[in-house]
């Protein structure tokens, strides 16, 4: 077993405010309990809207000497930060393995990802270009510059404590803006030990805040402060149309990453191996807690017996356990709430005619302290269970049979969310006709776990607005300014 002790002190955390390490005002504070354990591994500052209001306004203090900053200089601040994720990619994973149960070699692949959205935009930074237009008159020149916002904030999950951070606070300050970070409660000491880091990094005070504690007053502050001018969430669909509705009072800008619920196909002309070990990554990594998890499996009729057959013998090889203990490749659910909603989507398929092929069971023994869910795969299910049409968010793999490309295209598209959508085809005019007719904003075209920096990251519908990464990302950060410009053509 590994500990984590320097990055952050576990018996007396702070928020970081100001380029200074603070409780919070009334001195309350939020336990994190281990998912793996149900021990509490530390004490978090319960900050309320006065710590929020301070954050902000010193980031507003920060913004003209961040945003006056070059490109190139941003960008260098970034790629330290970079360097020292890397240099303390252990103790980070570790970390994110004790506050919310992701296995510790899938924290190391995570440490590796949030650092590189940093290096993207970094160098992205210093591609912020304008444009000149051809003017209607010749005395007139039409000039369009890209400016920062301003003062953002990142409300980030806890599925991806350091991932979704980076993802947010990557392109803001990389365009020049300052900005507060909430990370989620169960899951916010990885976001304590990221401001650490940039306080290593030497970025200057104000620049990136972290305020901890309960939503609910955090979230008032800064949607009711004129400073911010743009918050970027990753969370619930429930949420997010609730900070729509919160955004209207001052139009504030936002960005939403909500929830998925991710059909992956598996066709005929499929190589099946390849498609299971797809449904496996798909599925149970994060233990099914991703957004762009596969949730929905449709298999066609025809190569059903084949691919279940080899889909069980992988789900059966998976070792589940505490998430710090070497080879462990699947944790525990977050919380007991993620563990009863996993059951009760499991005997809700099994009470209306699903079938059992492996897992379908919490786990006991030495694992029963915490919220551990044996992999499960269903077959024989149909779209009046709630494995269809809700998002189970836990290590189970339903199976659908379908009989034609027209009618599983029908039934992924049934569904208000639009994130992410995978299929297995060995067939290149079904790989274009599917991808271009599925309704989501990223598609794995035999491949599971298509999300990059360099690539843009969001869904259609409901499950969101605007992108992350890519070239897309940075203009989230940024407001066009065209100046029109007269001048005299002769003295
Ligand atoms: C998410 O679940 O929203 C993030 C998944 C990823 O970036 O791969």
């Amino acid at each position: 077993m590994l500990t984590t002790e320097s990055l952050v002190e576990f018996e007396q955390m702070k928020m970081f405010i100001d380029g200074e390490w603070k409780d919070a005002e009334n001195t309350n504070t939020i336990s994190v309990v281990n998912p793996s354990t149900g021990k509490t591994i530390g004490q978090i500052p319960n900050g309320g809207r006065s710590e929020t209001r301070n954050a902000i306004e010193a980031a507003e203090r920060a913004f003209k000497m961040w945003s006056n900053l070059t490109a190139n200089e941003r960008g260098d601040y970034l790629l330290k930060l970079r360097d020292l994720m890397h240099d303390n990619k252990q103790q980070l994973a570790e970390i994110m393995s004790m506050e919310m149960g992701k296995p510790f070699s899938e924290g190391q692949g995570e440490v590796v990802y949030a650092a590189s959205f940093l290096a993207w935009f970094a160098e992205e930074g210093r591609r912020i270009y304008g444009e000149t237009i051809p003017a209607s008159s010749t005395n007139k020149r039409l000039i369009v510059t890209r400016q920062p916002v301003g003062v953002v904030a990142a409300i980030t999950p806890w599925n991806f404590p350091l991932a979704m951070m980076t993802r947010k606070l990557g392109p803001a300050l990389a365009a020049g803006c300052t900005g507060i970070v909430k990370p989620a409660k169960q899951s916010p000491i990885s976001a304590l030990a990221f401001a650490k880091l940039a306080e290593l990094a030497g970025i200057p005070k104000g620049v990136i805040n972290v305020v901890t504690g309960e939503s609910g007053p955090i979230a008032d502050e800064i949607f009711e402060n004129k400073t911010v001018r743009k918050i970027s969430f990753t969370g619930s669909t429930e949420i997010g149309k609730l900070l729509v509705s919160k955004s209207a009072a001052q139009l504030k800008r936002l960005s939403l990453e909500l929830g998925g619920h991710a059909p992956f196909i598996v066709f005929e002309d499929a190589d099946l191996e390849l498609a299971a070990t797809g449904a496996v990554a798909s599925k149970y990594r994060n233990t099914g807690q991703t957004c762009v998890c596969a949730n929905r499996v449709y298999v066609h009729r025809s190569v059903m017996e084949r691919f279940s057959e080899i889909l069980i013998q992988k789900v059966k090889e998976l070792k589940v356990g505490n998430s710090l203990e070497s080879g462990v490749q699947v944790g525990p659910l977050v919380s007991k709430e993620g563990l009863s909603k996993v059951e009760e989507h499991v005997k809700d398929a099994l009470e209306k005619g699903a079938r059992l092929l492996c897992g379908g069971r919490r786990m006991d023994g030495e694992l029963a302290d915490g919220n551990f869910y044996e992999p499960t795969v269903l077959t024989d299910v149909n779209r009046t269970m709630l494995v269809t049409r809700e998002e189970t968010f836990g290590p189970v793999a339903p199976l659908i049979p379908f009989d034609s490309e027209e009618e599983v295209l029908s039934e992924a598209n049934d569904t208000d969310y639009g994130l992410a959508a995978y299929f297995y085809t060995e067939n290149l005019s079904r790989a274009i006709r599917v991808s271009e007719a599925l309704e989501f904003g990223i598609i794995g075209m035999n491949d599971a776990v298509p999300a990059v920096p360099q690539a843009p990251f969001g869904g259609m519908k409901e499950s969101g607005i605007g992108r992350e990464g890519g070239h897309q990302g940075l203009d989230e950060y940024l407001e066009d300014k065209f100046i029109s410009l007269s001048f005299q053509t002769k003295k």
